[in-house]
């Protein structure tokens, strides 16, 4: 990979939360159209280290370069437009409980202010039926909805401007077998539709062997490496031995293909109709 390609530059980064040292020297670069999983223990800073980078915490030395935009250097109006170019999916879900589906999924669109109101439902609907939810869930409050369905709901609203690149914390924590792997066909389908470039966080072995390029593990403050999974599963760490125990012998390239073939047979992650898809391809 070409330095150039480089969505995400993380440079020699400290980050001192209440007096303990989270990350020291910590390094990582994320290329354009690549899948990157964090993995590291309970605690490792892998949340706070997805909030360095979208500039919601601030490290104590060294840098955060996004889209080449260095944050906490760059004008606040360069910050606002690198800002619209990413969607989150926080750890725990945040649809915000008072506001149906419709709003929760609407609510950047209408912070952001630049989309006349005619065009907030199109967008909204077309969003929804790409993650595979109904028009009639559209009116439903948070309350109402499976674990499944909330993490569809904020994938959706991670969604709705189009951004280039999205970060996961914990996608398909909680979920029942079943629904994790649905939301990881989804995952599967949309970054190849829409050529997203993905930062999730994951300790679901099945997520990683589903959609995943690189892994970059955490620990010991920083990161310790970062490739292949094949490559880091085999590594002669504790943390990553245990991590990928059982699990090793899925690594090999016939097998993980195999693996990833397997998941797009079936189609019940409520696929988009075409017609929906075009409509999105004008949008664009
Ligand atoms: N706002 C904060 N103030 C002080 N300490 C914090 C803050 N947020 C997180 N920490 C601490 O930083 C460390 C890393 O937390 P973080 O949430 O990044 O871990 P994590 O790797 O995401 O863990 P998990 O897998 O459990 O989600 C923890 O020790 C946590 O207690
Ligand atoms: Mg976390």
């Amino acid at each position: 990979m070409n330095r150039s390609d480089a969505i995400i530059e993380v440079d020699g980064v400290t980050t001192v939360l209440d007096g303990h040292v989270i990350h020291r020297g910590l390094n990582l670069t994320v290329y354009r159209g690549e899948v990157m999983a964090l993995i590291g223990g309970s605690g490792s800073g892998k949340t706070t280290l997805l909030r360095l980078l979208l500039g919601l915490e601030v490290p104590q030395a060294g840098s955060v370069k996004i889209f080449g935009h260095p944050l906490g250097r760059c004008a606040a109006r360069d910050l606002e437009r690198v800002r619209y170019r990413w969607g989150v999916l926080f750890q725990h879900g945040a649809l915000f409980s008072a506001l149906n589906v419709f709003d929760n999924i609407a609510l950047p669109l209408r912070e952001l202010n630049s989309v006349p109101d005619s065009l907030v439902k199109p967008l909204v609907m077309l969003k929804l039926a790409q993650v595979g939810l109904k028009p009639a869930d559209a009116f439903k409050r948070p309350a109402e909805l499976s674990g499944g369905m909330v993490k569809r709901v904020s994938l959706a609203r991670a969604l709705i401007l189009d951004p280039q690149l999205l970060f996961l914390d914990e996608p398909t924590a909680g979920l029942d077998p079943d629904s994790a792997k649905q939301f990881v066909r989804l995952l599967r389908r949309l970054r190849q539709e829409l050529g997203l470039t993905v930062v999730m966080v994951t300790h679901d072995v099945d997520t990683l062997f589903a959609v995943v390029d690189r892994v970059a593990v955490l620990a010991e403050q920083r990161i310790i490496a970062c490739g292949p999974l094949a490559e880091v599963a085999r590594l002669p760490h504790a943390f990553v031995r245990n991590f990928f125990l059982g699990h090793l012998e899925r690594c090999a390239e016939d097998d993980l293909r195999r693996f990833r073939l397997s998941l797009d047979d079936t189609s019940d992650d409520g696929g988009v109709p075409a017609l929906l898809r075009e409509a999105e391809e004008t949008h664009h």
